[in-house]
């Protein structure tokens, strides 16, 4: 039994991939925070920056690292039949016509003729005004029906649009009950009605080998890092002797030309993804289906996310990728809306299939109780790293008020903060700083460490709360009468007095609970 499947489902397609943009107050605020202390900045910037790139500084690549050591950890090392590799960024043209990426991996994009602006079909949304109290809401349709409605150009009335095949259902208006409607077509950028009818955009960034562009060899930045692990399959199973079921991992970059970015790290055409390829005797594919949903929500849990935020989504028909014919999303309530974190996907044999149609040498398995050949099928786990660590940025960002101050901090668990504990020297005299580095040095071999001297107590105090660091250790005039220290917890903020040559087993001990 799955738990945190999401009970009812949205009306239809569009609505569920829509894109609702941020909250702009709740982005800013996580995008400047995220400047401020040195988790992201946007890419290029000196240069006026590149839309929807972003760069990882120093705490969050920490951060980030931690979230792929978490799931290399939970994915690999933990199990024993699980293997890792890792693929090259750049394969073979003809994996790309064999996985079905050339003909199918494409989004309907919709041009504004008279402002350029670009569109993905399915998320463009309408105005409809109701013709007799006059109010309006915004609506968004299926891609068939978006084609259609965009030949008709301007506004459509009601009749129209109950004319219009496919399954558009003429709701009354929300206010007053009135049954007509008029929808407005128009270009959400500009507002001229010279929208093109939906072409189909091809997802993946081409580029040319060597140094003669026009030389014939295409081959694209992979859009996913799956198809280096089918087509290693053979390898694997030959070098690393695993038998069904097992499954191979491999964590990087994939590249998607998408229409529409935004959101700030949630879609961007540059990401990092965590893939795990599991091989299993087909009839057991419901079986796997259901085992690795639930692995991979509880595994986003483990990383502190709150449960209420976090749920299975099982996917309709119509939003299933070309090689899949079942698949869960795991998902979070971000500010924008309910959004994919990880796809856990029944590929079957499609790919396995696939290759051994296209490429010289086949991908199979000798299934030793039935002594036969077989092509095992696949249950996906593919989750995006940036998805994940703005998962956690958001889920932990807190505004307070603590004895009539504020204070913005970052309640990340202590498995994903980049820093696990700061030292600070009350004061920059007394020989205060010369002990705190000790201290310093003995905790920076344990943990991942901060040495923070600069400017008062409290504004440390609050640059480590908005860098999400679990723990503080404070030098003071009394560490030279007694040798003690103060143990400063983040969350409570409470500070409690322990024996210098305690620090180290006192923060394991904390981060054990
Ligand atoms: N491998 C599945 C995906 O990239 O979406």
């Amino acid at each position: 039994m799955i738990k945190n499947v999401l009970p009812a489902q949205p009306k239809n397609a569009a609505e569920k991939r829509k894109i609702i943009k941020m909250d702009i107050k709740s982005i800013e605020k996580i995008v400047s925070l995220s400047k401020r202390r040195g988790f992201i900045f946007q890419s290029s910037e000196i240069y006026g920056g590149l839309g929807s790139t972003w760069d990882y500084g120093p705490l969050g690549v920490e951060m980030k690292n931690n979230i792929k050591n978490l799931w290399w950890h939970d994915m690999v090392t933990s199990r024993q039949n699980i293997v890792g590799m890792d693929a090259s960024i750049l394969m073979h043209p003809e994996v790309w016509e064999a996985s079905g990426h050339v003909k199918n991996f494409h989004d309907p994009m919709v041009d504004c003729k008279n402002c350029k602006a670009r569109y993905r079909a399915d998320h463009l949304s309408f105005k409809k005004t109701c013709n007799k109290c006059h109010k309006s809401i915004s609506v968004s349709f299926p891609t068939e029906v978006v084609n259609d409605l965009i030949k008709i150009h301007g506004k459509v009335g009601s009749n129209e649009l109950s004319k219009l095949s496919k399954g558009i259902k003429v709701e009354p208006c929300p206010f007053c009950k009135h049954i007509l409607s008029t929808i407005e077509l128009k270009c959400p950028s500009c507002g001229s009605y010279e929208l093109t009818e939906p072409r189909q955009f091809n997802l993946m960034f081409k580029t040319s080998l060597g140094a003669l562009a026009d030389s014939g060899d295409v081959t694209y930045l992979r859009p996913e890092t799956a198809q280096g692990i089918f087509v290693n399959f053979s390898n694997v199973v030959t070098t690393a002797r695993q038998k069904l079921p097992f499954g191979i991992a491999q964590l990087g970059k994939a590249f998607r030309n998408e229409i529409t970015t935004g959101n700030f790290l949630f879609r961007t055409r540059e990401f990092e993804q965590m893939e795990m390829e599991f091989f299993i005797h087909p009839e057991e594919a419901d079986k796997w289906l259901d085992y690795w949903s639930q692995e991979r929500l509880d595994w986003f849990k483990s990383l502190g996310v709150r449960e209420d935020k976090l749920r299975l989504r099982p996917h309709d028909s119509d939003e299933l990728a070309h090689y899949s014919t079942a698949c869960y999303d795991v998902e979070y309530e971000f500010p924008f809306g309910w959004s994919e974190l990880e796809g856990i996907a029944d590929r079957g044999t499609y790919d396995l299939d696939q290759h051994n149609e296209h490429a010289k040498k086949k991908q199979t398995y000798f299934d030793q109780p039935n002594n036969k050949h077989i092509v095992p099928a696949v249950i996906e786990a593919s989750a995006g790293v940036d998805r994940a660590f703005l998962t956690c940025l958001v889920d932990a960002y807190r505004e307070e008020k603590v004895n009539g101050e504020e204070r913005i901090v970052l309640k990340l668990s202590p498995k994903v903060a980049p820093i696990t504990v700061a030292v600070f020297p009350l004061v920059n005299k007394n020989g205060l700083p010369e002990i705190s580095e000790k201290i310093f040095n003995e905790l920076q071999s344990e943990f991942s460490a901060f040495f923070d001297q600069g400017g008062s107590i409290g504004r440390r105090y609050r640059r480590q709360d908005e860098a999400g660091t679990p723990f503080g250790i404070t030098v003071d005039h009394q560490t030279l009468d007694d040798n003690t220290v103060t143990l400063r917890d983040r969350d409570s903020m409470e500070q409690i007095r322990i024996p210098t040559d305690q620090a180290v087993s006192k923060i394991k001990k904390k981060l054990s609970n």
